[in-house]
């Protein structure tokens, strides 16, 4: 590998593994999961391939948010274990030269947080302008029309001293004032309390909601506003958040960071594209990542998806990591959006493209959940907006087909899938043509294909079917060429370019081609190009 590739930071070469703790695996028997858990489940990490995990909040927390509403930054739930146990975590990652991100919520803290207390118990209490307090409008009601991305107003009359507060997500997670010297101090020395304890960085929560309007001017209307979208979205959020001053803060915050070496900083920013990159930063070549969430948000069509990835190539600061993602803990399960067979191709997709892609648990399965009966929505969002609840991405792990698929001796706090016998890690890993033998050659492929690991993205030949890249180092060049449909689609070659299939999707084909590749419904395929004569001899699997 080049000098230059080896000078860049670790996270351009990472592949992220990103577990909702609460359903990876439950050590303890109570039917949570828990840090005890995923210490038992490292191995089965290593042996998939993927280097850095990111967990999601792990903090004392009264669970209104599950843990998304945080009461003490610099302790551990007992519900997912102790600081020891944290500790006894990040060695065992970092002994199999893993890499540990925790989860940074600083846009709000629990209600139950002691700052709030503070906070609330009088207009004149010194943590007062730590949150977001405002008089009433005019005529009484909200200071102005922003909105609860959970629903209703984000605004929460306080009776007792006579004010509103602002809260972005539920009345229980109160936005914190990044204008407030203190709060910025306190933050900052939560990141180094975790990052001295050896964690490699952090995904920030709403990384582009944490500075709001100065003056809380009301935000517009939404013209794209269509009804079954979430209420959220009848106003653009032009106000309430992205706000210019953003900027800076995330630069004094990846100062903190840096006091620390190496450490990744992960935005989750839902913004589009040309406002997203300029949260790269201005420091030349990308310190920092921040997620593109198009491929969940995007209608699934060889035509938008090829247009966007071209888009996002060509808008990415220069030596700026790519970050595509495909599912989280708050967007329905890739394999439930696409359907199996495009979920594959989909994987192929993440893991073929430059940057630094993130799997969410349970994906390399092909879980697609279980949606909660109507009314019975754990996750507040559903209880607040029917038809907008996120269990269904939030069901357990399936590991293997004892009762609740392994991950808990309890009762899971969410049922698991009822196909788990069929579809878990054991019998996954004994199949070679599984959802879970695809991740895990893709992730081989990408470590030791240097083309795949670092090469320059070329944009392929696009239909209104087929969507196809090569990655080219040196010599070495790869064609991926992907079928979005459930019909055959052919892709021709340019004349006298002779191809090796290295992985197809369906796992059964190392054939060559000349002309034209044929490509099955759903199928994917990456393939070794060049001509016939100075083809380079590739080890085949
Ligand atoms: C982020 C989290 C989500 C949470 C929200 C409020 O979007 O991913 O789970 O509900 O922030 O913290």
């Amino acid at each position: 590998m080049g000098e230059w590739y080896q000078m860049q930071p670790w996270w351009t070469r990472a592949v992220i593994y990103h577990i909702y703790p609460r359903s990876f695996m439950d050590a303890s028997g109570d039917g949570i999961g828990d840090l005890a858990g995923i210490r038992q489940r490292l191995d089965y990490l290593q042996w998939l391939g993927v280097d850095t995990i990111w967990l999601s909040p792990i903090y004392p927390s009264p669970m209104a948010d599950y843990g998304y509403d945080v009461a003490d930054y610099t302790a551990v739930d007992p519900q997912f274990g102790t600081l020891a146990e944290f500790d006894a975590l990040v060695w065992d990652t970092h002994a199999r030269h893993m890499k540990l991100l925790l989860d940074f919520v600083p846009n709000h803290t629990s209600d139950r947080h002691p700052w709030f207390i503070e906070s609330q118990s009088s207009r004149d209490n010194p943590k007062r302008e730590w949150y977001i307090w405002r008089d009433a409008g005019r005529d009484g009601g909200p200071p102005n029309n922003w909105l609860s991305n959970f629903g209703g107003s984000a605004w929460e009359w306080h009776e007792p001293t006579g004010q509103y507060y602002y809260h972005a997500f539920l009345k229980e997670q109160p936005d914190l004032n990044w204008r407030a010297p203190g709060v910025e101090a306190a933050m900052f020395d939560v990141l180094r309390f975790w990052l001295a304890r050896g964690v490699d960085g952090f995904r920030v929560d709403v990384l582009w909601h944490l500075m709001k309007d100065e003056q809380f001017r009301d935000n517009p209307p939404n013209p794209e506003y269509r009804s079954g979208m979430s209420p959220y979205r009848a106003l653009v959020a032009a106000f309430s958040a992205d706000r210019p001053e953003i900027h800076d803060l995330i630069t004094r915050m990846r100062r903190v960071l840096a006091e620390y070496g190496d450490r990744l900083m992960l935005g989750e920013i839902y913004l589009p594209i040309d406002r997203l990159v300029a949260y790269y930063g201005p420091q030349g070549p990308a310190p920092h990542v921040p997620f593109n969430f198009q491929l969940i948000q995007l209608p699934w069509t060889a035509t938008a998806i090829g247009a966007a990835i071209d888009a996002y190539e060509q808008a990415l600061p220069p030596g700026a990591p790519a970050a595509w993602v495909l599912g989280n803990h708050d967007k329905s399960r890739v394999a439930r959006r696409l359907g199996a067979g495009q979920a594959r191709v989909a994987a192929m997709l993440l893991l073929t493209l430059p940057g630094t892609p993130t799997i969410y648990n349970g994906d390399e399965l092909g879980l697609v959940g279980l949606m909660p009966p109507d009314g019975a929505s754990l996750d507040p969002k559903g209880r607040n907006l029917p038809g907008f609840s996120r269990d269904a991405e939030r069901t357990p792990m399936q590991w293997d087909g004892s009762p609740h698929a392994g991950f808990t001796a309890g009762q899971p706090w969410l049922p698991v899938q009822p196909d788990f016998a069929r579809v878990n890690v054991a019998v996954e890993r004994d199949d070679p043509s599984s959802m879970l033998s695809l991740h895990r050659r893709l992730l081989e492929l990408r470590r030791t294909d240097a083309a795949l690991a670092h090469g320059a993205y070329l944009r392929g030949d696009r239909t209104d079917r087929v969507v196809s890249f090569v990655r080219e180092h040196g010599h070495e060049r790869r064609l991926i060429a992907l079928n979005f449909t459930d019909r055959p689609e052919r892709v021709g070659l340019e004349s006298g370019v002779h191809g090796q299939v290295l992985l197809s999707t369906r796992m059964d084909r190392h054939d060559e081609v000349s002309g034209e590749l044929l490509l099955r419904p759903d199928e994917g395929a990456i393939l070794a190009i060049g001509e016939r004569r100075r083809m380079p001899r590739v080890a085949l699997r």
